[in-house]
């Protein structure tokens, strides 16, 4: 199947003027298409563009709610409790992480619980808006959308893809940003998978009864299988961490039901930002961190790597070769996107005619 190829400027244009015309005010439309296009210049389609029919549907259902912001429910500076009052997550999160490392800086560490926020899309960008600002940021989220991941030893779906997020600031380099499912692969990936008609390697899926599976399709149309956590009860240990942190101790809510048909996507976050300034070990932090990351990097390369990296490389490289050489959009994603385009009344040629520039 064909790939459309954009340049993510037009493209970043295109997505805001959907999300525009789904209800958004211009900043909101803005921050969504800038979002979801970074995800895709990063690398992460599964959290990129092809949200935008989830999106659409969610607030045409009533389950996203545009122009919201974030209501504290407590703020006593060092612990900070926010509704995310089904809004947006490309604005609640963002809002939230300014809230947040606003009194991170004044008190040295904060730990902000998120309720109620529509999809926060990757985790690691809010740990990116941390880091630029010199905190260490650890996130636990949850994920209130469908059951679709099996627990270590169970057969049937129980929670959602949970991700978990570190970004450490690294002296006279870019960060450390180590942002993942706990799953053994993001659901957004199994959905590219499917519509490229891909397989997907061994370990990630099993069938509706329990049997391993190597067909996407599993994950993304009925009946469904289940997908298994990464790392087996290792993996599975850190997602049920992420249900209770990010689900029950940020208040937002944890996964207990039966299937839902509704195309909301609402996430829990917990995040701890901490200024290592202000914890009276910066300079070994610097020096050590340094020295470690010089040892890391005598070691030899594996056969076929060409060198070792650390988490947050592979999307700065991505990145980079995506800026020049355009963000690939398989066919399926991009007529989903037209489709959503319709359901909002922005025509096709216009949105053609944005996204081409
Ligand atoms: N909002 C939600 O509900 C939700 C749910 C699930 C996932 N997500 C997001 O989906 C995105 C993708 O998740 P994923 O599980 O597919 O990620 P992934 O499996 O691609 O892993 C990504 C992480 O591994 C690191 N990495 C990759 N290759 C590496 C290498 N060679 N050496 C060192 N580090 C390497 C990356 O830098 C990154 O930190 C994440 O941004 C996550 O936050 C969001």
């Amino acid at each position: 199947m064909k790939d459309s190829v954009f340049n993510y400027q037009p493209l970043t244009r295109a997505i805001e003027a959907i999300v525009f015309a789904g209800g958004s005010d211009a900043r909101e439309a803005k921050l969504v298409a800038e979002n979801l296009v970074l995800a895709n210049l990063l690398g992460h389609d599964s959290h990129g563009i092809g949200m935008i029919p989830r999106y659409i549907d969610a607030v045409l259902e009533g389950g996203l709610a545009p122009n919201q912001h974030p209501k504290a429910t407590l703020d006593t500076g060092a612990l900070l409790a926010l509704d995310g009052c089904k809004g947006y997550g490309q604005v609640i999160g963002r809002e939230a992480t300014q809230m947040a490392i606003e009194r991170a800086r004044q008190h040295g560490s904060c730990v902000m619980a998120l309720g109620n926020s529509h999809h926060l899309g990757r985790i690691g960008h809010w740990a990116e808006m941390a880091v630029a600002e010199g905190l260490v940021s650890i996130h636990f989220v949850n994920v209130i959308s469908h059951a679709r991941v099996a627990p270590y030893g169970g057969r049937d779906a129980r929670f959602g893809t949970n991700p978990c997020c570190i970004g450490i600031p690294l002296p006279g380099e870019a960060p450390f940003v180590l942002d993942y499912a706990t799953s053994a692969v993001a659901q957004g990936k199994l959905r590219v998978a499917h519509n490229k008609r891909e397989k997907v390697p061994p370990g990630r899926l099993i069938d509706p009864e329990g049997r391993p599976t190597d067909d996407p399709r599993y994950a993304v149309i009925p009946p469904f299988g289940a997908m298994l956590a990464f790392g087996e009860h290792k993996g599975y240990g850190m997602a049920i961490a992420c249900e209770l942190l990010g689900g029950a101790l940020s208040g937002g809510g944890t996964w207990h039901y039966e299937e839902s048909t509704r195309q909301r996507v609402m996430n829990g976050m917990v995040a701890i930002l901490i200024d290592p300034k202000r914890l009276g070990t910066a300079a070994a932090f610097e020096r050590e961190a340094r020295l470690f990351l010089e040892w890391l990097r005598k070691g030899r390369p594996a056969p076929g790597s060409d060198r070792v990296r650390l988490a947050g490389e592979p999307e700065r490289e991505m990145r980079a070769k995506r800026m020049r050489e355009g963000i690939p959009v398989d066919d399926t994603t991009w007529q989903e996107i037209q489709r959503a385009a319709d359901k909002v009344k922005l025509s096709r040629e216009q949105l053609q005619r944005l996204a081409k520039g």
